[in-house]
């Protein structure tokens, strides 16, 4: 079977993927759920049986069938377009399916443990640097960052954005009681750097917890790159979680874990900075422990203090942890929901391997629809206290799970 799959692949290189039939469509690799390939009679390139998906090259009357049979039975897309997935194609798709594969058995184990409790007790140190969570520097954080015309990685300055947040930090920082570093990340995907603040852990610095959100905005319409694209809720506002969340623990007990911070260059090309550095990583063998991604966290669809947690790329210790810590520091509500395909970096993390988390800022379909326009604005419904929540899982997360020896259960 996997030969097979392998000498498939062989006869069909995936340059060949991209055929222009007439003008307007262009055959799309993706990956659907492989009983609807089967269902449909599309040829299925690769395929992982554990996983239940398959890789297809679809062209438009099947994308129709897909998306038509997807509706029937209330599912969203009907497949996840790997068209501008950089780290599917850099890897290879058998590669890449085999990745897959084992971070979805390792979830699979985990539901198997006899018990999932998680404890946590609550912390005097960890509840004051919630309570010191600042509605008005989020906002302020976002109003500029959406000053900018764009932050699209395509544009002719893409890094400006990036340099001026890097002087920000680096005044902010001159305060810090911990040891830290700073530098900007290039990358071979794209001309935009990915920005990367290191807090050196104290006594396990070589175990990581990464806090990360993409820095990038788009316009989604025709000639995208260069039209405004303020990318307010997508994601300023993730982006000003983690500045906050910055602000605060440089003033903390340095902690046992090394705290990484991302914010990401071109996520909206295909989480292009992310996968680069989740690559880089697995490469040089780096124990990352956790994985919390924040991409939109300012408008509350679903309610004030209601948010969605993403289930697909992301793992279950880790929405468990989740849970206990909302019992313990909050009491939000929170609903599981799925994008239905790798939505953002944590993507990148999960498919090395590494445990995720995305919670985000409602549900799927109550998220914001002004995104990748030019409306993405702070506007009446932009609501800082709930996206300071978002801020205080980065910081549970860095101060608990920072000085902890927990991390996800291993079946080795
Ligand atoms: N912030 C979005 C992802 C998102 C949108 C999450 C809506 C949840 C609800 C992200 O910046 C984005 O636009 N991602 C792309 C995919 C990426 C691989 C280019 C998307 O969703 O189309
Ligand atoms: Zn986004």
């Amino acid at each position: 079977m996997k030969t097979a799959m392998m000498a498939l692949l062989m006869l069909t290189p995936l340059a060949q993927a991209h055929i222009t039939q007439g003008e307007a469509f262009i055959n799309k690799p993706i990956l659907a759920d492989l009983n609807d390939l089967r269902a449909l009679n599309i040829p299925i390139l690769a395929s992982s049986e554990e996983v239940g998906v398959g890789y297809a090259v679809i062209d438009s009357d099947m994308q129709a069938k897909i998306q038509d049979r997807a509706h029937k039975v209330g599912k969203c897309g009907g497949f996840e377009d790997l068209t501008f997935d950089y780290a599917f194609h850099a890897e290879g798709v058998a590669a890449s399916l085999k990745q897959l594969e084992l971070s979805h058995k390792k979830e699979i184990l985990y539901h198997q443990l006899p018990f999932r409790a998680l404890t946590m007790v609550p912390d005097s140190a960890i509840q004051s640097a919630v309570n010191e969570v600042n509605e008005e520097n989020l906002r302020s954080t976002v109003s500029w960052l959406s000053s900018f015309t764009t932050r699209d990685s395509r544009q002719p300055d893409p890094n400006r954005h990036v340099n001026e947040m890097q002087a920000r930090l680096e005044t902010m920082m001159a305060q810090a009681k911990v040891p830290w570093e700073v530098e900007q990340i290039s990358h071979k995907s794209t001309k935009q750097n990915t920005l990367h603040v290191r807090l050196i852990g104290r006594d396990r610095p070589q175990e990581v917890i990464v806090l990360g959100a993409h820095m990038d905005s788009i316009n989604g319409s025709w000639g995208g790159s260069s039209r405004g694209a303020p990318g307010a809720d997508d994601n300023a506002s993730g982006s000003a979680n983690l500045v906050e969340a910055l602000r605060i623990l440089m003033k903390q007990q340095q902690s046992a874990r090394t705290i990484d911070f991302f914010w990401y260059a071109g996520e909206e090309q295909g989480l292009l900075g992310s996968a680069e550095i989740a690559k880089a990583y697995k490469a040089s063998n780096r124990d990352v422990v956790a994985v919390l991604q924040l991409d939109m966290t300012l408008f509350p669809g679903s309610g004030e203090f209601v948010l969605g947690s993403m289930t697909d790329f992301t793992s279950a210790w880790l929405r468990d942890y989740l849970r206990a810590m909302n019992g313990v520091y909050f009491n939000f509500r929170i609903i599981d929901d799925q994008c239905g395909y790798g939505c953002s970096d944590h993507a990148s993390w999960f498919r090395q391997g590494y445990p995720t988390l995305m919670p985000f800022e409602a549900t799927f379909d109550a998220m914001n629809h002004k995104i990748h326009t030019v409306n993405d604005v702070i506007f009446e419904q932009s609501n800082f206290k709930h996206s300071a929540m978002f801020t205080r899982i980065a910081l549970v997360m860095a101060m608990d799970l920072g000085n902890s020896k927990a991390r996800q259960p291993s079946f080795q």
